[in-house]
């Protein structure tokens, strides 16, 4: 349970005060019922509220999957670069949005925006385990041996020692993998490979913990995840 105000301020365009003086205008009902209480307490997953008659979706929370193209910084906001956040839709905007993580400017792909810092803490803790998928095209084949070390946590350049990752080679004309990793170090992949002597031509994040990237997104597109998908992004 939530207060009526609070949700209704946190979803994007009113302020808490306006909020109020709604409810004082006698423009919100609550199951039906006008109320007169900014204080009352609302079940986000039960109660119908309608604003002017028009019911409205209760939501603490919201995530957001995002096709990340090239050039798009992953922040909140920027002086000088477009953010993954200023490509959220304005039916989906609300404040306090920010990454799940960072992708590099040059990288693209899967990048989960939200307003829940508690989840994002949990799915980004290297602690947890959740695993994030990436697709890099490479400049030269990687041998067994590079596999090996990658696969047994390699030590990068400056002595970083990293947990083990999960590496498959993508069969075809170019060198390409499949890399998972479950820390989120500064430019990790690229790091990684360059300790094998090798270099990272293209990145592209394809899949958090168990939920893969929807492939009708096309760069610079996004869609809410649904509560069910959600569920796949805490998956092992
Ligand atoms: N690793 C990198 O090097 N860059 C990214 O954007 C993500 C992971």
């Amino acid at each position: 349970m939530e207060r009526l105000d609070k949700i209704l301020a946190s979803q994007g365009t009113l302020s808490r005060k306006e909020v109020k003086e709604m409810i004082r205008k006698g423009r919100i009902q609550l199951n039906g019922t006008v109320i007169k209480d900014s204080s009352v307490k609302v079940d986000e997953n039960k109660d119908s509220v309608t604003v002017d008659g028009t019911e409205i979706t209760l939501k603490r929370h919201i995530y957001i999957m995002l096709n990340k193209p090239q050039g798009v910084v992953s922040a909140s906001d920027s002086d000088k670069d477009e953010t993954v956040v200023d490509l959220v839709p304005d039916e989906l905007y609300r404040k306090g949005l920010f990454p799940a993580g960072r992708l590099d400017k040059d990288t693209t792909g899967f990048v989960l925006i939200t307003d829940d810092g508690d989840f994002a803490h949990r799915i980004l803790s290297p602690k947890n385990h959740i695993f994030k998928t990436y697709i890099a095209g490479l400049q030269h084949e990687l041998s067994d041996d590079d596999i090996k070390s990658l696969e047994n946590g390699i030590t990068l350049g400056d002595g970083t020692v990293l947990k083990e990752a999960k590496v498959q080679v993508i069969e075809g004309d170019k060198p390409y993998v499949r890399i998972m990793i479950c820390e989120g170090k500064y430019h990790q992949v690229k790091r990684m490979f360059a300790a094998t002597g090798n270099k990272v031509v293209s990145l592209h994040r394809v899949r958090m913990g168990k939920l893969e990237l929807d492939n009708t997104l096309k760069p610079g597109e996004c869609r809410e995840i649904t509560p069910e998908e959600l569920k796949l992004v805490t998956e092992k």
